[in-house]
């Protein structure tokens, strides 16, 4: 449980001369851990989990996974990688939830059986069993997410990388979003979750890593980080402690 999945020395990018998107970045994260990444808009969190990801090239810096440099092997992270899309709701591409999850396996050359086993063990984890024939775009806001997130856990990720995932959710589908994640931490999976609603997911965090302005301004436990967080213009509510804000899970 303790080794390092994921770390990244110096990773910076820029956009042309002199836009520097992310700065100097190293941190790491453990295997199993759930790390929570937040930080103002524009900070560069969804640029970084792109780039984890293997959708942009880097330039400067370095990226292990398993203690392997995996920096150029883009295609390599794109496989064992998964991200789950801020607007991955609008992205649907099967005529069915089942027919959607099976677009990803479809293309990892897998026996039909295979396929077909992921995918029950993905809608039964997920419990989608009786959305299966459903066509994707008629699912409530917190079914869609839950789709989006199946569409990943089907590749069997090695690390799963979630961009806003409460954006745009219900209260209940929130509370659901976020039990999910914390079932599947305590399977095994190893989550790296992109927020800035606080109050919803930092008490439940192992890790937390916080971007502004490029930089990697804070790390560290919850605990540590808590009071540190509104120097950074980030939305804490006022005096409550990190006990309390298990208040979602309760
Ligand atoms: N394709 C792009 N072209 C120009 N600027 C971009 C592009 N993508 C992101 N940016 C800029 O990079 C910075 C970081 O953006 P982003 O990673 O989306 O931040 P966050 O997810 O933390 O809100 C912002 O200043 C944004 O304007
Ligand atoms: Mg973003």
């Amino acid at each position: 449980m303790n080794d390092e999945l994921l770390r990244v020395e110096g990773l910076t990018y820029a956009l042309g001369e002199d836009k520097t998107i992310l700065d100097h970045l190293s941190f790491s994260v453990r295997e199993g851990s759930f790390t929570l990444l937040c930080g103002p808009n524009g900070a560069g969190k969804s640029t970084l989990l792109r780039i984890l990801k293997g959708l942009y090239p880097l330039e400067e810096g370095t990226i292990f996974l398993e203690g392997k440099d995996v920096t150029k092997k883009e295609k390599h992270r794109l496989r064992e990688i998964g991200l789950v899309f801020q607007d991955a709701d609008s992205q649907f591409v099967g005529q069915s939830v089942e027919k959607d999850i099976r677009f990803g396996v479809e293309n990892l050359a897998l026996p039909v059986e295979e396929q077909n086993r992921r995918i029950d063990e993905v809608l039964h984890l997920l419990s989608m069993e009786e959305q299966r024939h459903r066509n994707p775009h008629t699912l409530s806001g917190g079914e869609k997410r839950k789709l989006a997130i199946a569409g990943v856990l089907v590749m069997q990720p090695k690390l799963i990388l979630l961009d806003e995932p409460f954006a745009n959710l219900d209260y209940q589908s929130i509370v659901a979003t976020l039990k999910l994640l914390l079932r599947l931490q305590k399977n095994g999976h190893t989550i790296i979750l992109v927020s800035h609603e606080i109050e919803k997911c930092l008490a439940h965090a192992d890790h937390v890593l916080v971007l502004s302005d490029s930089l990697l301004v804070e790390e560290g436990s919850p605990k540590k980080v808590l009071p540190r967080l509104s120097g950074h213009g980030i939305y804490v509510p006022h005096d409550t402690p990190l006990e309390k804000l298990t208040w979602l899970t309760q």
